[in-house]
C-alpha cells in the first residue's frame, strides 16, 4: 500500500511533464456540428422547400468538404494555412452589423467554436477524410486544392459588359470543352463566361489552352493555375479584349511573357501565386492600370517592387507576404 501511495504523485507528474501537445482540430467532431446548425439553412445543396425550389446563398455550400474546397460563385472562402484569407473565417468575425457577417440570420458561432475555426485553418483546413454531400460534387472535385484568392467581380459591371457581347453557338463553345476547357456562364443566362481547365490541369498545355481563342469576346475570367501553359499562351491571353480575371498560379509564365499582355483594357484581378515573376515583371504590370488585386505570394517579387508598382497604379491592392 504504501509503495502505491508514494508511486502515485510521481506518476501523476511524468504525466504532466509528457503530456502531448493538444489535439488537432477535427472538422468532423469540431466544427461540423456548428456548421451543420448554424450554416447549412442557407449553404447547402439546391433543395426544394415548401415548393420552392432553394439554391445555396452566395452560391456557396458548405455541406461537403469539396464544396468548402471549391467556394461561392466570388470564389473560393478557404485559404489553408491562412484564416485572414479565408471568407469562411471572416464572414464570422465581421461586426454583427456589416452585411457581410454570418450567419446572416440566427444564431452566431461561440467565440469558442469560432477559435476552433480559426486553428482548424491554420493547422491546414484538413477535413480528415470527411467528405459530406456527394450531390452534384463534379469530376475529379476531390484532387481539387484550396485556391489563394477570392475575386469580387462587380455585378453591375457584368451587366455592362453583357450588354456588349452575344452569346455563342453551342457548337463553338463544344469545341472549347473538348479541349479540355470547362465553361460556364458568369452567372445564370450570361453571355459572359469564365474558364478553367480544374478537371485536368495537367493535360492543359499552350495548344489546349489556344481553344479558348474563339470564345475570346465573351471571356471575363480564366483560371489557367497549376496547367502546363508557358508565355505562348499569354499571347492567346492579351487578345481577350474583356478579361477582368486571370489566374496564372503556379505556371511557368515569366517576366517577358507578361509584357504581352500589357493590351489587356479590362484586367482586375491577376494571381501569379507560386511562379517566377520578379520585379522586372511587376513593371510590365504598372502599364495596367486597371489592376485592382494582384497576387504575389511565393513569386521573386520584392517588397521594393511592388511599391514602385502600386506608386503607379493607385489603390491596387497586392498579396505578397
Ligand atoms: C440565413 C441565411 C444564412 C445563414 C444561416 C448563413 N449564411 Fe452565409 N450567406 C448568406 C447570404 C444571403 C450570403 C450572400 C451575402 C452577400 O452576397 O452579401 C452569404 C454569404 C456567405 C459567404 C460569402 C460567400 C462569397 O464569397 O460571397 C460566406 C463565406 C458565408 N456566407 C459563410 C457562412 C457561414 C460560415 C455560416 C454559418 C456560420 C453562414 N454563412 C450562415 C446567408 C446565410
Amino acid at each position: 500500500m504504501s509503495t502505491t501511495a508514494f508511486r502515485f504523485p510521481l506518476f501523476a507528474l511524468a504525466c504532466l511533464l509528457a503530456s502531448p501537445a493538444p489535439a488537432a482540430v477535427s472538422f468532423e467532431k469540431d466544427l461540423l456540428p456548428a456548421i451543420t446548425k448554424k450554416c447549412l439553412d442557407c449553404h447547402k445543396a439546391p433543395h426544394t422547400e415548401n415548393g420552392q425550389k432553394k439554391e445555396p446563398k452566395a452560391g456557396l455550400r458548405l455541406d461537403a468538404s469539396w464544396a468548402i474546397l471549391k467556394g461561392s460563385e466570388n470564389g473560393p472562402v478557404l485559404t489553408p494555412g491562412s484564416p485572414d484569407k479565408s471568407g469562411i473565417y471572416e464572414s464570422v468575425t465581421l461586426p454583427k452589423d456589416d452585411d457581410a457577417h454570418m450567419p446572416s440570420k440566427g444564431e452566431d458561432l461561440t467565440p469558442a467554436e469560432i477559435a476552433l475555426l480559426k486553428k482548424w485553418i491554420e493547422e491546414g483546413a484538413d477535413f480528415g477524410g470527411w467528405v459530406g454531400s456527394v450531390e452534384g460534387m463534379p469530376a475529379g472535385a476531390m484532387t481539387e486544392s484550396a485556391k489563394p484568392y477570392k475575386p469580387r467581380p462587380h455585378d453591375l459591371f457584368y451587366t455592362a459588359l453583357e450588354k456588349e457581347v452575344k452569346p455563342l453557338p453551342d457548337d463553338t463553345l463544344a469545341k472549347a470543352r473538348a479541349a479540355g476547357a470547362q465553361v460556364s456562364p458568369v452567372k445564370v443566362e450570361s453571355p459572359l463566361l469564365r474558364i478553367d481547365f480544374l478537371t485536368g490541369v495537367s493535360k492543359c498545355d499552350d495548344a489546349k489552352a489556344a481553344a479558348i481563342l474563339p470564345l475570346k469576346d465573351n471571356i471575363v475570367q480564366l483560371d489557367l493555375g497549376r496547367t502546363h501553359i508557358t508565355d505562348a499562351t499569354l499571347k492567346t491571353i492579351a487578345q481577350l479584349p474583356r478579361l477582368i480575371s486571370l489566374d496564372l498560379r503556379q505556371t511557368q509564365v515569366t517576366d517577358a511573357g507578361l509584357e504581352s499582355i500589357t493590351t489587356l483594357k479590362k484586367l482586375q484581378t491577376l494571381n501569379l501565386y507560386g511562379t517566377q515573376i520578379t520585379d522586372t515583371g511587376l513593371q510590365h504590370l504598372a502599364k495596367i492600370k486597371t489592376l485592382k488585386n494582384l497576387y504575389l505570394w511565393q513569386s521573386k517579387a520584392t517588397q521594393a517592387g511592388v511599391k514602385q508598382l502600386t506608386t503607379a497604379i493607385p489603390g491596387l491592392k497586392v498579396s505578397i507576404e
